[in-house]
């Protein structure tokens, strides 16, 4: 069966974001601001002794001579590039910008941008192990070759989750550091954290000198996530893992004797470009194997992109990089870090749920989530409910009505919240800070309610007082429910905690924050790429944070809960390490492939998978190949292969000019084999995305894909074409069966698609998708490929460059 979806998305809004940053690349005004910096690096002049004095030299040519930008201790230079990427940033003003881009030996000269991590807070005490690790995993050395990179906050290097008994020496090929600092003694890393390294220059030279009360300049996790995403990744067997009420088990990453190194670049002030591009180019020179990134990602062209460039050196050098996708979701078009050489990661949720309903005085229970582990609830005691947005303190404005509804700090008054469960409406603040205000205002309990906007997505938090999350629906219930109460007969209720609950159904969903597709910025290119766990996934957390995130929370816990596609992003990081331990000679892109083409889009009710927010069956963009399966991504049977050229002619299939495709990759780019061989959708990707114009004047419209896969199931074999045909499309494969009389031999197919234009009438700026996939199966192994066809009625014809 076909699956269709449409939905409306403002394809406009990307054409003008696109313009914006390229129009806008070298910025306006004077304010100086930190640039990075490609250039050829055999280009130097024989007069420089090395190439940070060229680089120092141009900058100061470019300033007019050194009299115009402010002078940095040590030189102008913030940081030297040299692995993943040859170059530097520097300060300067945009004008020195514009001039040193047309500098002898400049490829490209592109403004530094600032990064969030891409999680949602929602922490909690708690035990279980996130994902299952494979018993074949479990004793063996497997994967103890490999090293990891973190690209995050630090890491707490004396974790029980870090420790290394029992692994052999220190892989000989590592290169990398263990850099010291406050908090971070020299002898901080072992067998099993085998680097770390801090970065920060980019962001004292935008931010100032840093806070060192607040943060420390050392490889230390003053934060929590670094330190999660990492044990996620590769964290050590530990039991028990948790207390607290809630199940206890063991905690342990998806490869957990693979080694780790941390790169920290996140900061109170956020995540600078020149810093993370400085972490992926020492990852490269310490020989890291896999690259995971937790940070989000902006909509730009990938010449602009920070991430896309670094990770593409990583790429090239045969690193596999996996990043998140985003919490934007669940509107279209908020994917992120969409690079054809990332793996995009999404969130999904597990087959365990933390229930804490709402029981009301009208007799009515409302399903809720919570994670709080602390005293309950007096037991059968209805406790009076109040909602916050009708008890703000004694000088009530509508301003101070909408404060008191998000529970900001100090909009509550204490009289109207005393002894009461408070509601609160999510947004604005985080969902941990407002249990700290209501419980600060002595409230006694919260009920967190989602918004229109927020659907019925919930996150489970470990709240400072007993609390518990709702959906839309169950918010407007408990409004008007809350509403409808007099002096007389107050409106109560209670919230029952009912711990851990295994086997839920249906498992997985899409989380509503999972950032979606299409891909803004390649529409060639499904994003994203595949979903993992990400919804209430238990890991490490260091011990100097509480876990709600929040500085007034003095609770200590050695693991906690987090949500996000940045939980998701690792579980991926740890499995390429192990795909790459099963089988060495892989490509970073062959890896992909593995775990995209076994990934399933079936639920354990054996339906496809449901999207969180909506209840109803989610589509290709919100799961793109969908959920990863580890134990038949070893096996996958055929990859899609792609070498570093392949992405080059992408790049020039894309219309980018060679200017442009320089500032990603190291060497001129030559388009003109590239633009003759088709279009970008011809990149041989695990899945194949048509995008069509559906401006009223054609009934149909064709493509055709061109993809080789390579055999990797061992010998002789013959794989079989089936086909579930886009809804109103015709999809053809040629030719529809491939024998392969040995292992590592590669054959071509050409996928056809003809597709009709919707039935449906189209409103200008609204698109529809429709979904279906070829799967080449030998009776053991299913390859299975998304094919994706999507009609955009584009308000301009003059911009369908998407
Ligand atoms: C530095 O951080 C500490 C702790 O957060 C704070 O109390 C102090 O005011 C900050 N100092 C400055 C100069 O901002
Ligand atoms: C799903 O389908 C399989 C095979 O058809 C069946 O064995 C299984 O019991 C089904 N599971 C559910 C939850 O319906
Ligand atoms: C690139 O330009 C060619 C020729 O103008 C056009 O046919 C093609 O659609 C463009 N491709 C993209 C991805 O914009």
């Amino acid at each position: 069966m076909a699956s269709s979806a449409s939905r409306t998305l403002l394809l406009l809004v990307v054409v003008v974001v696109v313009a914006a940053a390229v129009g806008g690349v070298l910025g306006g005004g004077g304010e100086e601001r930190t640039f990075i910096v490609r250039v050829d690096a055999d280009a130097k002049p024989s007069a420089f002794p090395t190439h940070a004095h060229w680089y120092e030299a141009a900058v100061m040519a470019a300033e007019g001579g050194g009299g115009g930008g402010e002078w940095r201790e040590g030189g102008p230079l913030i940081h030297t590039y040299s692995a993943a990427f040859h170059g530097f940033s520097a300060r300067m003003s945009p004008a020195a910008a514009a001039a040193l881009a047309e500098a002898p030996g400049v490829a490209a000269v592109v403004p530094e941008r600032v990064r969030q991590l891409a999680t949602t807070r929602s922490p909690r005490f708690l035990g279980l192990l996130s994902s299952p690790p494979s018993a074949l995993l479990a004793d063996s050395d497997f994967g103890s070759d490999l090293v990891i990179a973190i690209i995050d906050t630090g890491i707490s290097p004396t974790h029980r989750s870090f420790h290394d008994r029992g692994l052999g020496p220190v892989p000989s090929k590592w290169r990398g550091v263990c850099s010291s600092g406050p908090g971070f003694p020299p002898n901080s890393c072992n067998r099993k954290l085998v680097g770390a390294r801090f970065f920060s220059a980019g962001y004292e030279a935008t931010s100032g000198r840093m806070n060192e009360t607040a943060e420390v300049r050392s490889p230390l996790d003053t934060d929590g996530h670094g330190t999660h995403t990492a044990s996620i990744a590769a964290g050590r067997y530990v039991f028990p893992a948790s207390t607290l009420g809630y199940a206890r088990g063991v905690a342990a990453g998806m490869a957990p004797k693979a080694r780790l190194a941390a790169y920290k670049v996140c900061w109170v002030g956020g995540c600078f470009d020149s810093d993370i591009l400085a972490a992926f180019d020492a990852a490269v020179a310490d020989g890291v194997d896999v690259v995971s990134l937790s940070v989000g990602g902006v909509v730009v062209p990938y010449y602009l992109d920070a991430i896309a460039i670094g990770a593409f050196g990583a790429t090239e050098a045969g690193i596999v990089v996996s990043a998140s996708a985003g919490n934007g979701g669940p509107g279209g078009l908020t994917v992120t870090n969409v690079a054809p050489w990332m793996a995009t990661v999404g969130a999904g949720s597990m087959d365990r749920a933390f229930p804490a309903n709402v029981q009301l005085g009208n007799g009515q229970v409302l399903d809720g989530v919570s994670v709080y582990g602390g005293p309950a609830l007096q037991s059968g005691k209805m406790y009076e409910l109040v909602y916050a947005g009708a008890s703000s303190g004694a000088a009530s404005s509508a301003a101070d009505g909408y404060s008191a509804s998000m529970c900001l700090d100090g909009s509550l008054d204490p009289a109207a919240v005393r002894g009461k469960i408070v509601v609160c409406d999510r947004g604005v603040n985080s969902r941990a800070a407002k249990g700290d205000v209501v419980h600060r205002a002595g409230g006694i309990g919260m009920v967190l309610a989602n918004g229109v906007f927020d659907g019925e997505g919930l996150v489970a938090d470990c709240h400072v007082l007993p609390a518990t999350a709702v959906g839309a629906a169950a918010g407007d219930k408990l409004r008007k429910y809350i509403g409808s109460s007099t002096r007389q007969a107050p409106a109560t209720g209670t919230i029952l905690f009912e711990g851990t609950h295994l086997g839920v159904h249906p498992a997985p969903v899409v989380a509503a924050f999972s950032a979606r597709g299409p891909n803004p910025q390649s529409p060639e290119i499904l994003k994203p790429d595949l979903i993992a766990p990400g919804l209430n996934i238990l890991a490490a957390w260091p011990s100097g944070v509480g876990p709600a995130g929040i500085p007034s929370d003095g609770r200590r816990t050695e693991f906690n809960i987090l949500s996000g596609t940045s939980m998701a992003c690792p579980h991926i990081s740890g499995l390429a390490a192990l795909l790459k331990a099963a089988h060495p000679t892989w490509s970073p892109a062959a890896i992909k492939s593995a775990l995209m083409t076994t990934a399933y889009i079936k639920d354990n009710s054996n339906g496809t998978m449901v999207d969180e927010s909506t209840g109803v069956v989610a589509d290709v963009f919100d799961f793109g190949a969908g959920h990863v399966d580890p134990m038949r991504a070893m096996d996958p049977g055929l990859v899609y292969d792609i070498t570093p050229v392949d992405y080059v002619n992408f790049l020039c299939n894309l219309n980018y000019t060679e200017q442009n495709i320089r500032a990603i990759t190291r060497r001129p780019a030559d388009c003109r084999g590239a633009r003759r061989a088709g279009h970008a959708g011809n990149l041989n990707y695990p899945s194949m995305s048509a995008t069509f114009a559906a401006d009223g004047t054609r009934a149909t419209m064709k493509t055709h894909f061109i993809r080789t896969v390579t055999n990797v199931g061992g010998g002789r074999a013959v794989y079989r074409a089936t086909v579930r045909s886009p809804e109103g499309c015709a999809v053809t494969v040629q030719p529809r069966q491939l024998a392969f009389r040995r292992d590592g031999q590669k054959l071509s197919f050409t996928v056809r698609v003809e597709a009709a234009a919707p039935a449906k009438k189209m409103e200008p700026g609204s698109s529809q998708v429709r979904s279906g996939a070829v799967t080449w199966s030998d009776g053991r192994h299913a390859v299975n490929t998304p094919v994706v066809v999507t009609w955009c009625y584009y308000y301009h014809h003059s911009t369908t460059t998407m």
